[in-house]
């Protein structure tokens, strides 16, 4: 029996609403801005070939436990947390992986806003034509100036902090459902235009091999590491993000299903990205290890060259920072919906707090592209640090505690009962991926992480 019959924050309208607001965390800017820039950096192929094994083995059965986790405990993630390990008698300090959980999603949208400032201002340079027959010389210079000026990266980075804060503050019917029906479409739609671009680009085939064999002589351990923590980043994995989602959902939904769903949308997307990425960057001599910098330098040439790219560059850069936009608000709806519960705040105040010291944070990653881009903690800048840590550490360790929660702690008959699988052996191989498979994985990741175990 579920703990709450429903949330205190309302419900999705639909399973199709929540299908397509966990579609809309899991796609962001994970699929279009980082696939494809870390996909260049580790290799292509047998890199992918990690990524899709490990969204199937890993990323799937923790989305299904996650879900199941939120929609059982009906609050925020820490709230969750804490009454369904009551409630089976065991530690309140399972909450701790609330906890971390809002930390990560601050900490993660503290830079993703910066990053998704760079598509709003993109959206404007598309519209005015400057990229109009642009160089891969021209593309770099452009993106070069945005990014060494402080001031306009503040700027649009505070105005994607207040877009997001204000979807949040509208809360789950009125602001999240809305956003995200009619925008995942037209983004898709949109994707498939840029492939066929890539398609007549001269370098298909190249985009397509290096991004599909597999050679893996070219992937290192820890590129395996880096495959594996994205995963997790790419579905809102680890964090509570979808945990939150879930517990939205209503009684009689299908979690498994949901998950496939959500899943391969998701993987769709960034293979798509890729595919309409790296043909560019072949054809025109460019470096696929160019960093975050990637579509950025990129994409500007395909709508400088093609008919009607101003207006197509404008409108992929609308539908990237939309993309970005209904990812950015499940990053601070466990931290929201925390302070609504338990600081008894109007959701508006609960918003105003949480987006302020966000935007504050954001700042780090802001100047560590400019004025503090010598300033280096372990070698990596803020911004690369932030990731490392959400990515590759805080958000994998969150995923196994959820793992060992869902498989070890709670008890079968609740979690058999409300995952209500269609067949016993597909509940048995979910048991099976999330009691062993995920954690040694896991654990393998974050030993490699903190330096005690060394393939190399
Ligand atoms: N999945 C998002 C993306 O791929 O852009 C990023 C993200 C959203 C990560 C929400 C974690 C999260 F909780």
């Amino acid at each position: 029996m579920s703990l709450l019959r429903e949330s205190i924050h309302g419900q999705w309208s639909s399973r199709w609403a929540f299908i397509l607001a966990a579609t809309g965390s899991a796609v962001g800017l994970g699929n279009i801005w980082k696939f494809p820039y870390i996909a260049g950096e580790n290799g292509g192929g047998a890199f992918v070939i990690v990524y899709l094994l490990c969204i199937v083995a890993i990323g799937v059965p923790i989305m299904i436990a996650e879900v199941m986790i939120g929609r059982h405990g009906r609050q925020s993630p820490i709230n969750t947390m804490r009454s369904i390990a009551i409630g089976e008698g065991k530690s309140s300090y399972w909450q701790i992986l609330g906890w971390s959980g809002v930390l990560a999603g601050f900490l993660i949208l503290s830079y993703y806003s910066v990053i998704a400032g760079w598509g709003l201002a993109y959206i404007f340079r598309s519209g005015s034509g400057v990229f109009d027959g642009v160089t891969s010389d021209g593309a770099a210079s452009i993106f070069n100036g945005l990014v060494g000026s402080p001031e306009s990266l503040i700027a649009w980075h505070s105005v994607f902090m207040l877009m997001t804060m204000m979807v949040v503050s509208r809360g789950v019917r009125g602001g999240l459902e809305k956003a995200v029906r009619y925008l995942m479409p037209t983004l898709f739609v949109l994707l498939i235009v840029l492939v066929g671009y890539a398609m007549n680009s001269g370098a298909f085939d190249q985009g397509v091999k290096f991004l599909f064999a597999a050679d893996f002589s070219k992937i290192s351990a820890n590129s395996v590491l880096i495959a594996m923590g994205h995963a997790f980043f790419t579905l809102s994995l680890g964090m509570g993000a979808i945990m939150v989602y879930g517990s939205y959902l209503p009684k009689d939904t299908s979690i498994a299903k949901t998950a496939f769903i959500v899943a391969g949308a998701d993987t769709v997307v960034a293979l798509m990205a890729g595919l309409a990425i790296f043909p560019i960057v072949f054809a025109n001599q460019l470096e696929p290890g160019a960093g975050p910098g990637l579509i950025f330098q990129t994409l500007p040439i395909a709508f400088g060259h093609m008919p009607g790219g101003a207006f197509f560059g404008t409108l992929f850069f609308i539908l990237l920072v939309f993309a970005a936009w209904t990812s950015s608000i499940s990053l601070i709806e466990p931290a929201v919906a925390w302070l609504v519960e338990n600081k008894n705040m109007s959701r508006q105040r609960a918003c105003f707090w949480t987006g302020l010291a966000t935007w504050f944070m954001g700042l780090g990653t802001v100047f560590s592209f400019n004025i503090w881009s010598d300033v280096k903690f372990f070698d990596k800048t803020f911004f690369d640090l932030l990731d490392y840590l959400t990515s590759n550490i805080m958000l994998p360790l969150g995923g196994l505690a959820i793992a060992v929660f869902a498989a070890w702690t709670m008890n079968t008959v609740t979690t058999r009962s409300e995952l209500a699988m269609v067949n016993e052996r597909s509940f048995k191989l979910w048991r099976f991926l999330v009691r062993y498979v995920t954690p040694v994985a896991v654990i393998i990741v974050f030993l490699n992480v903190v330096g005690l175990l060394d393939f190399t």
